[in-house]
């Protein structure tokens, strides 16, 4: 781990702002305005990229005929979706049809370094949070960005690869709740199950090889290895985060292979396409999910392909695997959902249930920068051809960081109301380089902070070597919600994310302490070494107010603190009689017959994650639930 001197420094984005306008054209975006430098090196990079042969062979699927009727059907080809695909069709006498929306990932994902740019294309559902007037206030009409990915693979086709499972209280506080078989003890397998762990710093009983998931971990340059060495000398152990001992500092645990982005596409569906009872069909959007009104029972799903409108029948299940965004749309487009809200758009009711009341996210503070002499390399110097052949026939280098995200720390605030609860409150990401990095086309853009913010904030700090490190909130008591916007399957429903409402101000006061622990670490003997101090400039909006007060980082973090991507709890799992749940134990839906969710909607209660691994962990054990219902396990 210690390779101070030969280090590499990736602003997160630097690398890849030019890629961007001939990447968005490529797949029909076209709302750049990048200045010529970026434009230039731009097509250079892509001539590169382009002339290589994929680096995993990409997923083709075979043609296929769509039959009439399957006895499974699943709804999306994320993260959950493509595990349950791949766990279902195990049984060979099951007829399994997977529908995705998007299509197969193109060679750009899989490079990692090149993860924001994927925002900027089709790749991404693009929703945006409504507005609010105490957060995101630097964003575009205070709309946070709230992507998805469309298309096999899902979020893990477009998201950061950070590889984390959370803490064994959030899993046992699930099953608390009246929700058995979720424990930590009774979920631990399923982790186990998923993983091919290629990783240095490793619990020997919390990792294994040989499943479908590759994890590597992060080379650390010298400026991660001065966070982890900080950490240490507060007094924090060098940690696998994946164990439950998850306080503390690391490199960080990334789901990538050979240095290529490893999404459940690739992970999951890629090895397995040569099974016949498996059909994965994309380009199939789904608009409703079908069920008898003799008997609220689920018989199958309409969907449209190449504009026309068709339905399939599945004889067994239907299972909504559409992402936490989506899945509960889907129910409610399809009378599942709160009556007073689906009549009012004209949806007969199958099932009263509260679909979208419950929405929790982790919300992330973009903007404490820092500036150090350690020198950011430029686009010019890594995407050279050297760079990519070395890419391709090692696997690492520059271009197999994950834009920059480097190591981690899980942490509990000092005054913890439990002490007893060993799940930390907030996390704290060491990224090198910042939103000027790319001079404001890619950062900025993906963010939606607007042009002018940018400009008078951010414009005077570029042409500086800077980093970040990123607080993320990972238990708030904020509660976010969704609902519909009509009943056009095609317009997105309304999204509330109400960070910082919470009435007693916790959420704000976590992220506070987080960055005052940021600001103790980075006085310590292992950054001095690099000159770093934190950037000055107080934030635009927040100057009349004392720089470095509670109240001055309070003001700053409505203006960027923002969504790190995370929803969750919109078909919340939870047992009979509890007024939140859409789903039971076993993820089936309330009310309706021959219905699931599987994937991040069903996940009750805020975890110390990124939700990849959960989603993941969601598809394998609602897998499971399957096979031992139906007497094949
Ligand atoms: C930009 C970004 C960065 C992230 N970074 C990380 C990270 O570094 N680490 C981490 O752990 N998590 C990260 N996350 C979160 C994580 O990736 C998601 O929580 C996780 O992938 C969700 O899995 P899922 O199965 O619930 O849904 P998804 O993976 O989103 O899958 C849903 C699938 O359903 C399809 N679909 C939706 N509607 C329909 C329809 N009507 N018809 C047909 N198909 C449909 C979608 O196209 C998609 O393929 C990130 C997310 C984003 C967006
Ligand atoms: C699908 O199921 C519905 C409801 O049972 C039935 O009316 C329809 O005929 C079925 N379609 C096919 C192709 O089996
Ligand atoms: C179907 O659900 C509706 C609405 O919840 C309910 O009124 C009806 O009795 C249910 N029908 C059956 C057959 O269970
Ligand atoms: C400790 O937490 C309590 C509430 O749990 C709060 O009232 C108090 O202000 C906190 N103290 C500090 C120093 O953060
Ligand atoms: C902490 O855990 C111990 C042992 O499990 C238990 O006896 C005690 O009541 C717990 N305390 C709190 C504050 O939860
Ligand atoms: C970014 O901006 C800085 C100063 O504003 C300038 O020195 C640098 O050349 C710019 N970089 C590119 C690639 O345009
Ligand atoms: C960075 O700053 C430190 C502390 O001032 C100094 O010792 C070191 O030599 C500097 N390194 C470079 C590369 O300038």
């Amino acid at each position: 781990m210690e390779q101070v001197g030969t280090f590499w420094t990736v602003g997160w984005i630097t690398i890849v702002c030019a890629a961007i306008c001939a990447i968005a054209s490529t797949f029909g975006h076209n709302n750049t305005n990048s200045s010529e430098p970026y434009q230039k090196q731009l097509q250079s990079i892509l001539k590169l990229v382009e002339e290589l042969p994929p680096p995993n062979s990409p997923i083709e699927i075979p043609p296929k005929i769509i039959d009439k009727k399957y006895d499974f059907i699943i709804v999306g080809a994320g993260s959950a979706g493509a595990v349950v695909a791949n766990r279902l069709s195990e049984i060979g006498s099951w007829k399994i049809l997977l529908l995705e929306a998007g299509y197969p990932e193109n060679n750009l994902a899989q490079y990692p370094v090149l993860a924001p740019v994927l925002q900027l294309t089709d790749y991404n559902w693009d929703f945006t949070a409504e507005p609010q007037n105490n957060a995101c206030l630097a964003v575009e009409t205070r709309r946070c960005a709230w992507p998805r990915g469309r298309g096999l693979g899902g979020s893990s086709a477009i998201n950061y690869m950070v590889y984390t499972r959370g803490n064994p209280e959030d899993y046992n506080q699930w099953a608390a709740q009246g929700n058995p078989g979720w424990s930590y003890e009774d979920i631990l397998p399923y982790f186990l199950k998923s993983e091919n762990a290629h990783i240095p710093i490793s619990e020997p009983n919390y990792h294994r090889t040989g499943g479908y998931q590759s994890i590597e971990q992060t080379s650390t340059s010298a400026l991660a290895n001065a966070f982890i060495q900080a950490g240490q000398e507060l007094g924090y152990q060098i940690t696998d985060y994946n164990s439950p001992q998850q306080i503390g500092f690391s490199p960080i645990q990334i789901t990538t292979s050979f240095g290529r982005r490893a999404s459940t596409a690739t992970s999951f569906l890629q090895p397995i396409l040569n099974r016949e009872n498996l059909h994965i069909v994309t380009g199939a959007r789904v608009t409703r999910v079908l069920i008898d009104s003799n008997t609220n029972r689920t018989y199958g799903v309409e969907y449209i392909r190449n504009d026309k409108k068709s339905s399939v029948n599945a004889s067994k299940e239907v299972i909504l695997s559409a992402g936490a965004l989506q899945s509960p749309h889907l129910l409610m487009l399809s009378g599942v959902g709160r009556k007073e809200q689906l009549e009012k758009h004209g949806i007969k009711t199958f099932s009263d249930l509260p679909v979208g009341e419950t929405l929790y996210d982790h919300v992330a503070f973009y903007s404490l920068l820092f500036n150090s002499n350690v020198s950011e390399t430029s686009l010019s110097d890594l995407f050279t051809e050297d760079e990519i052949q070395k890419w391709y026939k090692t696997g690492q280098g520059p271009l197999s960081s994950i834009s920059g995200n480097e190591a981690l720390a899980f942490i509990k605030r000092s005054n913890s109301s439990n002490l007893n609860d060993t799940s930390p409150d907030f996390e704290l990401i060491l990224t090198t380089g910042t939103l000027m990095s790319d001079n404001g086309t890619i950062g900025r853009r993906i963010l939606k902070i607007t042009e002018e913010y940018y400009r008078e904030m951010y414009e005077t700090l570029q042409g500086k070597s800077s980093f970040t490190i990123i607080p993320i909130l990972l238990h708030p008591k904020s509660v976010g919600y969704m609902k519909l916007k009509s009943a056009d399957p095609y317009d997105d429903p309304l999204f509330y994310a109400n960070y910082f409402t919470d009435p007693d101000n916790h959420d704000i006061g976590v992220l506070i302490e987080a960055i005052r622990f940021a600001l103790r670490l980075i006085e310590t003997e292992a950054f001095k070494k690099y000159d770093v101090k934190l950037i000055s400039k107080p934030m635009l909006g927040c100057e009349h107010l004392k720089h470095n007060s509670d109240d001055y980082w309070k003001c700053a973090l409505q203006f960027l603190a923002i969504s790190s991507y995370h929803p969750i709890a919109t078909c919340k799992m939870g047992p009979v009689g509890d007024p939140t749940a859409v789903v039971n134990n076993e993820l089936k839906v309330y009310g309706i017959d021959n219905l699931r969710v599987i994937d991040a909607s069903v996940i009750p209660l805020h975890v110390a994650a990124h939700t990849n691994g959960p989603a993941i962990l969601i598809g394998e054990v609602g897998s499971d639930m399957i096979k031992k219902e139906r007497g094949v396990l």
